[in-house]
């Protein structure tokens, strides 16, 4: 299943680097362009008093820039421990390993209570399965980012399309409704 889905990514061109997959994991390791990672954290208008969580943090990197350059606390949650342990050491390089947290964790299971911003990179078919979780436990008012993957009929509050390696790639944003 996860081999195939590699194989269909590489196919459709996902922006970033594949690497490797975890056994449990949804999806593979692909990496946001750091340029990307920017763009994200700045549409969803991050700041000192936010908490940003990333589903499926990869090497930590939206985290860690939400941290080192926009002042806010995050927390990674990751299937893979061995990029947990990467993140862990790149966070305490950066100088942010006090504002930050990773978890070795199911993004399913995670407890997002806390959550003021969320980070997504994934694929569609997942955000499509997450959705439910993120309209049950996210407060009203938090700030959901995807690059590249849409929610369905969840209509965006915003789209930005930035240029990775010469293809139009969408950044979506969308804000959690009160209930
Ligand atoms: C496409 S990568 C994105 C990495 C990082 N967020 C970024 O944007 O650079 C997806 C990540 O999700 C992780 N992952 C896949 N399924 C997961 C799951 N069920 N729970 C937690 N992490 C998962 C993978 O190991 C991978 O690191």
């Amino acid at each position: 299943m996860t081999v195939r889905l590699l194989a269909l990514l590489w196919v459709v061109g996902l922006p970033g680097v594949a690497g490797c997959i975890h056994p449990r994991a949804d999806v593979p390791y692909v990496q946001t362009p750091h340029e990307v990672v920017a763009q994200m954290l700045w549409l969803a208008g991050v700041g000192r008093h936010d908490v940003v969580y990333d589903l499926g943090s990869g090497d930590g990197r939206l985290v860690i820039a939400a941290a080192r350059d926009f002042g806010a606390r995050g927390v990674g949650v990751e299937i893979d421990p061995r990029l947990v342990a990467q993140s862990v050491e790149s966070a305490r390089r950066a100088g942010v390993g006090d504002r930050v947290t990773f978890r070795e964790q199911d993004l399913f299971q995670a407890d997002l209570s806390s959550a003021t911003v969320v980070t997504l990179y994934l694929t569609r078919e997942v955000n499509l399965r997450l959705r439910p979780k993120l309209l049950a436990d996210l407060t009203a008012g938090t700030r959901v980012v995807s690059f590249n993957f849409d929610m369905g009929e969840w209509e965006p509050a915003a789209v930005v399309r930035v240029d990775v390696s010469g293809r139009s790639t969408p950044v979506y944003l969308w804000v959690v409704p009160a209930r």
